[in-house]
């Protein structure tokens, strides 16, 4: 009999995951407390810009293979398999991750189970957490009822949602049951089909791994851009030298791409909560290096603003379009986008600040209400003292320099993400400032 999935959360990973399931061939129940965000999915409603994912979920729930509710009860009934997708947000005014939705997922689903099942965590969480869940799970279980436990974290990017969830890389499973691995390898069954690596292995590692990941990632980042900290100040070309390292194969060339820096609803918060819960366990200098990880990505975005104060000389007035405000491309999502962060500080400063995204003004304008967004780059730009490109979107990346010459006020462009052509931009007569490279118009106003 084929198994019946529930998907607990249907935020972005859990929506992900649960469409992704049901085009498995699986039928899909998804769960969340949120009423209006069910209805909107029941209806086959989307809130989040993820290319493939509106498609998937019109096909399935119009087939019926994908519901929605907010009942525990439907779902303890229904599922053999439960998979944990809610959020693990950054507690506030702390570094720590908030567990309190994965433990009453958890709780939940746990006493609702009315037939033997497995719970599947995928959310990152602090390690030592899938041990303490599975025992809470056993504890608030119904008399009789069997409940497995596993850790299979998830690695899917925005943008490549869909992609990743139907075709990942690597599947990672944490447990102490040979049941509960035999069921993930069951139900990754078309994935392991392609000879996708699986590897079973304890809770420990499995939670590891994804905060491994994250801060690896977050670490290239912030090392390529520490590096234009050196660039701007003695001359050279950030590009080039990640290409240049890139070709060494023990490097690689991806995530080397020096900008104003990360940010998104992963990397930020879990680089903060790995240290924090490193601390906890009594470590706490083992992962002080992602203090500073933190520390120079948050010094892109001051760097930013310092660039755009020394080019128009006093914000106040000044007319400054923002292009991009996603924390990249491809997404909608705003949340800690080093972009959108840039803008509101500028703002603050007393800019008239226009901010154009493809996709984000409406999350943006529910962030920071008081930007000015407009509906295209040609608005966006009109009259403007500077331009600063932020999010990398092809479309705006495209641009063409003369086309844009004839709008704005000044010519004078900042490339935050280091992906307009210097040559081009200064034939068309626009004074051009990127990160990572040193600026001699910079340094003459800095001599004034
Ligand atoms: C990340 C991980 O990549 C993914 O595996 C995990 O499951 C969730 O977190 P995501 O948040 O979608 O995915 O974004 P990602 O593509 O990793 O980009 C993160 C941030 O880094 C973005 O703000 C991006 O602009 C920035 N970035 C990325 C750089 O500044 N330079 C780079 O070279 C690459």
């Amino acid at each position: 009999m084929t198994l019946k999935l529930t998907v607990i959360g249907t935020g972005y990973l859990g929506a992900t995951h649960a469409a992704c399931m049901a085009e498995l061939g699986y039928e899909v129940l998804g769960v969340d407390v949120d009423k209006e965000k069910i209805d909107s999915l029941s209806r086959g409603e989307l809130p989040i810009h993820e290319p493939g994912l509106p498609e998937l979920l019109r096909k399935h729930t119009q087939s019926g293979r994908l519901r929605f509710t907010t009942s525990f009860e439907e779902a303890g009934r229904f599922g053999d398999v439960h998979f944990i997708a809610v959020g693990t947000p950054q507690r506030a005014g702390e570094h720590a991750a908030d567990m309190t939705y994965v433990d009453a997922s958890v709780t939940a689903i746990a006493r609702a189970a009315t037939k033997s099942s497995l719970i599947v965590g995928k959310s990152t969480v602090p390690v030592g957490s899938a041990r303490r869940l599975k025992t809470l799970a056993r504890d608030e279980s119904q008399g009789g009822v069997a409940i497995d436990f596993a850790w299979n974290p998830e690695f899917l990017r925005e943008g490549f949602a869909v992609e990743d969830t139907l075709r990942p890389d690597r599947l990672v499973v944490g447990s102490d049951s040979v049941g509960a691995v035999d069921v993930l390898r069951e139900v990754y069954a078309d994935a392991l089909s392609r000879d996708t690596p699986f590897i079973a292995t304890d809770f420990e590692t499995a939670e590891l791994v994804k905060v491994a990941a994250n801060a690896f990632l977050a670490t290239k980042i912030s090392f390529i851009n520490a590096f234009s900290e050196v660039t701007e100040t003695v001359g050279g070309d950030i590009r080039t030298l990640a290409d240049a390292i890139g070709l060494d194969s023990r490097i690689g060339r991806k995530f080397l791409n020096a900008g104003i820096g990360f940010g998104g609803g992963c990397l930020p918060k879990d680089i903060r909560a790995l240290q924090a819960r490193v601390s906890e366990l009594g470590l706490d200098t083992t992962m002080r290096f992602l203090n500073e990880v933190d520390e120079v990505n948050l010094r892109r975005r001051d760097r930013a603003v310092f660039v755009a104060e020394t080019l128009v000389g006093n914000l106040e007035g000044k007319r400054i379009a923002v292009l991009g405000v996603a924390f990249k491309p491809n997404s909608d999502d705003v949340r800690d986008s080093p972009a959108l962060d840039v803008a509101a500080r500028l703002f603050n400063s007393g800019a008239d600040v226009s901010v154009y995204d493809p996709a984000a003004n409406a999350n943006a304008a529910r962030r920071y209400p008081r930007l000015n967004y407009v509906d295209s780059l040609s608005e966006a730009v009109r009259d403007a003292d500077l331009v600063m490109m932020l999010t990398e979107w092809s479309e705006l990346v495209s641009v063409d320099p003369d086309e844009l010459a004839k709008t704005v006020a000044h010519r004078r462009i900042f490339d935050g993400r280091n992906v307009l052509d210097h040559g081009r931009w200064t034939a068309a007569g626009w004074d051009i400032v990127s990160l990572g490279h040193k600026s001699e118009l910079l340094d003459e106003v800095l001599k004034h």
